[in-house]
């Protein structure tokens, strides 16, 4: 059953998951310190989220930080990343909170940035930092348009969002992962090579097909079908640009259950039982990896309740 066919209503997810394009973008994963009491988390996590900004701003949770702070109840499927290594690798940099800001103004969203490391900094420490923005026409810096393949309106809420009378329901399974792009080695390749290694083509965004279509494409290892059912999941990544030696892609995505991502991350690095890898891995390396839960804005707000005052109603 898909979460929009359940006869019982799904909870919202947390404010901005569908709220495209946001221009600008910035992502905080921290560790929580140990020796600190769950309830003085969960109060720095209510004052984090406490703004007056036009951003949006996401909280989500790795396995143990969940656990830590709700020990209570947890949805089936999460766990912590743990690398994977076959024709490629995807270390594994697992932390307990991920911040998910994003809006139209870039001051906003650093304000939004300062204002919750300010809130975090007794309990929690930064593991990454990075400011992501929205490229003309949606493109990765590699030049080839991101996010087509997205699906859209209900069929997004079946790929993102946990289905109805699940624990966590209306909440995502998020797989998070820092890119850096050796930028001038794909750039050495000629327009058709590149558009061999994304399966689509650069300019006009059009998908290969048939014979043209390599089966080491990136399209054609990420778009797959188990049963019949297609593995779709939701993707909001943003480029970012730290310095010359440091650019890529920060990949975001939300599923309804994790196996969507996990297959596709196998078929990636070549794990898969066809040991195919995904030729884009030749031209770009993932230097971090990390499952979360982002639980639906009422469990988020039942979770930081005693604390919780001013956290946002969600507004889709
Ligand atoms: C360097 C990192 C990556 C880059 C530059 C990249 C870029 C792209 C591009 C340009 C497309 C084609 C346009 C579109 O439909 O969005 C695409 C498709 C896609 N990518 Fe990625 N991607 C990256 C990593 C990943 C990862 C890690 C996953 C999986 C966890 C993933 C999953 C997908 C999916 C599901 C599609 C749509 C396939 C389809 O149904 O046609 N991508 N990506």
């Amino acid at each position: 059953m898909t979460n929009t066919a359940s006869s019982q209503p799904l909870p919202a997810p947390q404010a901005g998951l569908y709220r495209e394009p946001g221009n600008h973008a910035h992502y905080l994963e921290m560790t929580l310190r140990d020796g600190i009491a769950a309830e003085d988390i969960k109060h720095a996590l209510a004052l984090a989220l406490l703004q007056d900004l036009d951003t949006h701003i996401a909280l989500a949770f790795g396995s143990q930080g969940w656990d830590r702070l709700q020990p209570d109840w947890r949805p089936a499927d999460l766990q912590p990343f743990t690398t994977l290594a076959a024709k490629h690798q995807m270390p594994a940099t697992q932390a307990d909170l991920l911040f998910w800001i994003h809006g139209e103004d870039r001051g906003e969203v650093m304000a939004a940035a300062i204002h919750i490391g300010q809130s975090m900094a007794a309990v929690a420490d930064v593991q990454l930092d990075i400011s992501g923005f929205k490229n003309h026409e949606s493109r990765d810096l590699t030049g080839f348009v991101d996010g087509t393949a997205n699906p859209k309106e209900e069929k997004r809420i079946d790929a993102a969002q946990i289905p109805a009378g699940q624990p966590g329901a209306g909440g995502s399974y998020v797989f998070s992962q820092q890119w850096r792009h050796n930028l001038q080695s794909f750039q050495q390749l000629t327009t058709e090579q590149q558009e061999a290694v994304i399966g689509r083509t650069k300019r006009d965004n059009i998908e290969l097909e048939g014979d043209a279509m390599p089966v080491d494409s990136h399209v054609s290892r990420t778009d797959v079908k188990v049963d019949g059912v297609g593995m779709k999941i939701y993707r909001r990544s943003t480029p970012y640009y730290s310095s010359a030696e440091d650019r890529g892609l920060y990949f975001i995505s939300f599923a309804c259950e994790l196996k969507r991502i996990s297959i596709q991350l196998e078929r990636m690095v070549g794990a898969s039982d066809d040991g195919i890898a995904d030729q884009l891995m030749g031209y770009s390396q993932p230097l971090t990896g990390s499952y979360w839960f982002m639980p639906a804005q009422a469990d988020l707000m039942q979770l930081l309740k005693e604390q919780g005052a001013g956290v946002a109603e969600a507004d889709d």
